[in-house]
């Protein structure tokens, strides 16, 4: 069985190709970008529309393929003029193939596709990327959120604190570089519970920065202070589920001082850190296509082709028996 899988929810248009085996037979992308850095929903989508066709006939060029057995897109959350692209997109292939099409949550096709890119079996997953900070896993039937950021995700105050340095966008790699030249100065610490708060702390940092203190200082100070409160929720979190893995996914996985830091309490917990490749770890069609295969391959047809601009992952009742490969029919 081959699949192919959109993706649409934001700043990426991506189709791939991807076989019962997971093997990822072809994964094309064009990502939107501007200059100012905002998203306006209706302009992401004109270029979906542009890009769509092209992505998707070169995404069959590179698996040499021209036909596929299901067509998956996702189907949210994210921007709803984004999501109108991909699932009519969709509706045209899958009736061009006469096939079946079915769409996918967003956030669990890269929780599943964590899975099938590394060797974690049953780990607590912390998904940090732009928009989400969230720290899940799979219990009792459901993908679980044990906890989250109580405002924005990590990505985005790292973004908008590289912003105010001037440092554009995306910030976080910009902030990791300036980093390895800090040293420590206090800041805040806001952890309630499982949840994790950011914004106060980049108010602070922000206010520093007007001071004149040197934003090396405050790259690395952040930095220890971000993650250090990622790694304290992730380590209970892991200690109350007694699980004996951690596997980071979303774009923040880039970051080597978070990989080194949760690489560190794993180890001192004899527990195993893994990482989604990076190649990956950013919105792909690959990822949408493994997940619309495992629902279909468990007996899922959708009743009622729609977008869900809100849908959250903990919603998606789990019918499939492993995100592993190779699925047996
Ligand atoms: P989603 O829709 O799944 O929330 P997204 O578009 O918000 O995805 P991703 O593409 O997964 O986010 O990740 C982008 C984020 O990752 C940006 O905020 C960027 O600053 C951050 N990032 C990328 N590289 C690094 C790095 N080396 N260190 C810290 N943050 C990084
Ligand atoms: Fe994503």
């Amino acid at each position: 069985m081959i699949v192919l899988g959109i993706e649409s929810t934001a700043h990426t248009f991506g189709a791939a190709i991807v076989n019962k085996k997971g093997q990822v037979l072809s994964d094309v992308r064009d990502i939107f970008t501007t200059t100012t850095g905002g998203m306006i929903p209706t302009q992401v989508a004109e270029h979906h529309t542009q890009v769509a066709d092209s992505v998707i006939t070169k995404a069959f060029a590179d698996a040499k393929v021209n036909h596929v057995d299901l067509v998956v897109y996702s189907r949210g959350p994210g921007l709803a003029p984004c999501l109108h692209v991909g699932i009519a997109k969709a509706k045209e292939y899958a009736k061009s193939f006469g096939c079946d099409i079915i769409g996918a949550n967003h956030p669990m096709a890269h929780l599943t596709s964590g899975l099938l890119f590394t060797e974690a079996q049953d780990p607590v997953m912390l998904y940090l990327s732009g928009a989400n900070t969230q720290i899940i896993a799979l219990e009792a039937g459901k993908y679980r959120v044990f906890g989250e950021t109580e405002d924005v995700g990590l990505g985005n105050a790292l973004d908008k604190f590289a912003r105010t340095l001037g440092l554009g966008f995306p910030g976080g790699p910009q902030i990791e570089q300036l980093a390895l030249q800090g040293k420590w100065i206090e800041l805040p610490y806001t952890v309630k519970g499982m949840d994790v708060a950011f914004s106060g702390i980049i108010t602070r940092v922000t206010q520093l920065a007007k001071k004149g203190v040197a934003k090396e200082d405050l790259c690395y100070s952040l930095q220890e202070v971000f993650f250090s409160m990622i790694t304290e929720v992730t380590e209970r979190a892991m200690a109350h589920l007694n699980k004996q893995e951690v596997l980071l996914i979303g774009g923040v996985a880039a970051n080597k001082r978070l990989c080194s830091m949760l690489g560190t309490m794993c180890k001192a917990r004899g527990a195993t850190f893994f990482a989604v490749p990076m190649q990956y770890a950013g919105d792909n069609g690959a990822m949408i296509a493994w997940q619309g295969l495992l629902e279909y391959h468990a007996g899922r047809r959708e009743k009622k082709l729609d977008i869900y601009p809100y849908e959250r992952c903990d919603e998606i009742d789990v019918i499939w028996k492993s995100a592993k490969p190779p699925l047996s029919k």
